[in-house]
């Protein structure tokens, strides 16, 4: 078998490393451009992005064009050996823009419109704007869509935001009427008769405003959903004219982490290939565990998003960032760590934002390969020396994936209700946190995850784990007692199958469409204050072996079992012996119901304990010290184990009984045990051992993957 990507690009191979470039800022400097070319061969960079906020420098003026400086830069850049992922500008405009065509700038939620200034300040319906990026990326794809340097297309820069102006209410009230065809529809899925909110005429709907509507759930979620469609349909304008020209070219638009704003599932099909910009607070506390673990889910978000293909790191900062309340250096170690924390997860590229530090504006100070000195005789450039001849090194890992057994499921929409509504908990309903407490549970366990949303196909796993599952929308459930029934192994918590997907709550008897599977009912869930708690007992000889108790906070759901079994029960309060953990056996799997939020130490044991009970497969079938994660990636032929020290002690990692190790940098064969200074890293090899290869083992294999044989 044989299980492996294509590059982004047929120019290229192995890995990419590089950094935004902004040589527009500098074009009165060419001594600087020169050796800014000499820099990046010395750090060994072999890609940029070029153009991301170049509008005013290509069209200074309305209808004069200026592509020359472009030209040279991306001569330059080839003829030295690296590419380019041209951007296209729509993410900030000149200034001639909006003062000829004010509607191209935004209206906030308060109906009143912005001037110029800033970035992402357009309307995203404005036929004037749509118009003007799709005359700027045709001119961008005539002159470069078959130039020696591009390797692809970077899609304007990190779309985000909603527009409120009379273009997008009408934009949003024609949307609404192709989802619900009829007011009455609409006034249903809204619970409209509530308030006397009723709407008679679709010219009443007006999108949620401070001063006007907040309190319908259902207008809050199609707002969003609009938004992200009205977004995706921008962008499917700009991509139209550069796939014309050039159908090889694949493109890319940097997502924000997990910024809730869009829906980032919905641009799936509409790219070639995933890219985010990474920009974690490392050293906020003195250990980095939670954070690494949650850096880890967001890339792991990224690579499932294409079913296992590899992403683009495509910004992260080689040093400090200048936006967030304190910008801590990265400790010795850090940087390479988190590059290749990156490329553990499926990143094929690591990229960084900016390669040269700007003199003026906001961003002077924040952190770049290049700083006001000018020079590479500095930590951050050695850093990132040393990340460039070790993705060198790695080239071979390169369209490398994993099939993981295990998903989590982290669903936009699902976020957005939960926010929205008001009760159980409005002091923190903590979704992503839980979402990121269960797969911490697994990162610590070394079991690689994909994390889904809840529309993906989840034939492929064996683990299914789906904390706060509140909205459920239409098959789902039927979807999951089908995963359980075929032997899935399924876990749930409490605020599960609460309302549908227009936000109206399930009748008889929560959670809804999973209360068979789950062999549950939930009657009343109880929220304890931040300085209350409670904790749950483990029932002696309970099927997965925990013992002893754990803590429960915030939220106690008070449940009833049908036909699931207890595996603990509540310690305190009026609820005390109520059921807290309960499996149902269904079909040929089990279904999980934990029904309190509990402390950390609950997720690592429990997940531990699933695993040994379902037979999961670890990377390294051995106990990892705090702190330690270890990730694959592979092709059917050799394993690449990412072996990653996110505290600042030094980790022994005992091997077992795991041989065939073989360090990927030194060579060298290891075995026993494995040691990791403070924030290291180490790469090891080994031939694969016919896991995480999903289905290429059946030959049922997406045609993205270039054999399977
Ligand atoms: C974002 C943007 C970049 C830059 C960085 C700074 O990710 O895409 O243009 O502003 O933040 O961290
Ligand atoms: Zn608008």
């Amino acid at each position: 078998m044989y299980l492996k990507y294509p590059p982004f690009q047929s120019k290229v191979n192995g890995l990419l490393h590089g950094a935004d470039y902004n040589p527009d800022q500098w074009l009165d400097s060419p001594e600087i451009l020169a050796e800014d070319i000499r820099l990046m061969k010395l750090a060994r960079c072999n890609v940029m992005s070029v153009g991301i906020f170049s509008w005013a420098s290509l069209e200074p003026e309305e209808g004069v064009y200026s592509f020359e400086w472009l030209d040279s830069v991306l001569d330059n850049l080839v003829s030295n050996g690296i590419f380019v992922w041209l951007a296209t500008p729509s993410g900030a405009r000149p200034a001639w823009m909006a003062e000829k065509y004010p509607e191209v700038l935004r209206v906030g939620p308060n109906r009143v419109r912005n001037l110029f200034g800033h970035r992402h300040n357009h309307c995203i319906t404005s036929p004037i704007y749509r118009r003007k990026v799709r005359e700027m990326n045709m001119r961008l794809a005539q002159r470069y869509a078959h130039h020696p340097a591009v390797l692809g297309w970077h899609i304007s820069n990190e779309y985000s935001g909603d527009c409120h102006c009379d273009l997008c209410q009408e934009a949003f009230r024609s949307w609404l009427k192709e989802r619900y065809g009829t007011l009455e529809n609409l006034n249903k899925a809204w619970w409209s008769p509530f308030w006397s909110h009723t709407i008679t005429k679709w010219s009443q709907i007006e999108s949620p405003a401070p001063h006007g509507e907040t309190m319908v759930h259902g207008l809050n979620l199609d707002w969003k959903r609009f938004t992200t469609q009205n977004t995706l349909d921008f962008m499917r304008g700009e991509i139209e004219p550069l796939r014309a020209a050039n159908p090889d070219l694949p493109v890319t638009t940097n997502f924000m982490e997990a910024y809730d704003g869009l829906d980032y599932w919905k641009f799936v099909d509409d790219l070639d290939v995933i890219s985010w910009d990474s920009y974690p607070t490392w050293h906020d506390k003195s250990d980095d565990t939670d954070q690494a673990a949650w850096v880890s889910m967001i890339h792991d978000i990224k690579r499932s998003m294409k079913g296992g293909r590899p992403f683009v790191l495509m910004e992260s900062t080689p040093s400090v960032t200048n936006w967030q309340p304190v910008s801590k250096l990265k400790r010795p170690g850090m940087h390479l760590l988190s590059c290749l924390q990156a490329v553990a997860h499926g990143a094929d590229s690591v990229q960084y934002f900016q390669w040269r530090k700007s003199r003026g504006s906001s961003e002077k100070l924040h952190g770049a390969v290049v700083g006001h000195a000018g020079h590479h005789n500095t930590r951050v450039f050695s850093d990132v020396m040393q990340v460039g001849k070790i993705l060198e090194e790695l080239a071979g890992v390169a369209g490398k994936t994993v099939k993981p057994e295990a998903a989590v499921i982290f669903d936009w929409e699902n976020r957005w209700a939960i926010r929205d509504a008001q009760g159980p908990r409005n002091a923190g309903m903590h979704y992503e946190q839980t979402v990121h407490e269960f797969y911490q549970g697994l990162w610590e366990n070394g079991i690689p995850a994909d994390v889904i949303n809840m529309d993906v196909d989840f034939t492929p796993y064996r683990l299914l784990i789906a904390p706060m599952l509140y909205m459920v929308r239409p098959g789902v459930g039927e979807r999951i007692a089908e995963f359980v029934k075929n032997g899935g192994t399924f876990v749930a918590t409490y605020w599960s199958g609460i309302v549908n997907e227009t936000d109206l709550t399930f009748l008889g008897g929560f959670p809804g469409p999973l209360r068979e599977t789950l062999g549950i009912w939930s009657e009343e869930i109880d929220a304890l204050h931040d300085h209350d708690s409670n904790h749950i007992v483990m029932v002696e000889g309970n099927e997965l072996d925990m013992r002893g108790t754990y803590t429960a906070y915030e939220l106690c759901d008070l449940i009833h079992v049908e036909t699931a079994e207890v595996l603990a029960r509540y310690g305190d309060d009026f609820y005390k012996g109520r059921p807290a953990l309960t499996v149902n056996q269904f079909g040929k799997g089990s279904a999980y119901y934990v029904a309190s939020r509990n402390q950390a130490p609950f997720h690592r044991e429990f997940v531990a304990k699933i695993v040994q009970r379902h037979n999961l497969t670890k990377v390294l079938n051995v106990e990892l010290p705090h702190g330690v994660t270890v990730q694959l990636r592979t092709d059917g032929h050799t394993d690449h184990l990412f072996v990653m020290n996110f505290t600042s002690e030094m980790k022994v990692v005992p091997l077992g009984e795991e041989h065939h190790l073989t360090d990927a940098l030194t060579k060298e064969g290891v075995s026993n045990s494995l040691t990791l200074a403070a924030y290291d890293v180490k790469v090891l090899t080994r031939p694969c051992t016919g896991k995480f290869v999903g289905n290429c083992l059946s030959h049922n294999v997406s045609s993205e993957v270039l054999s399977c044989s």
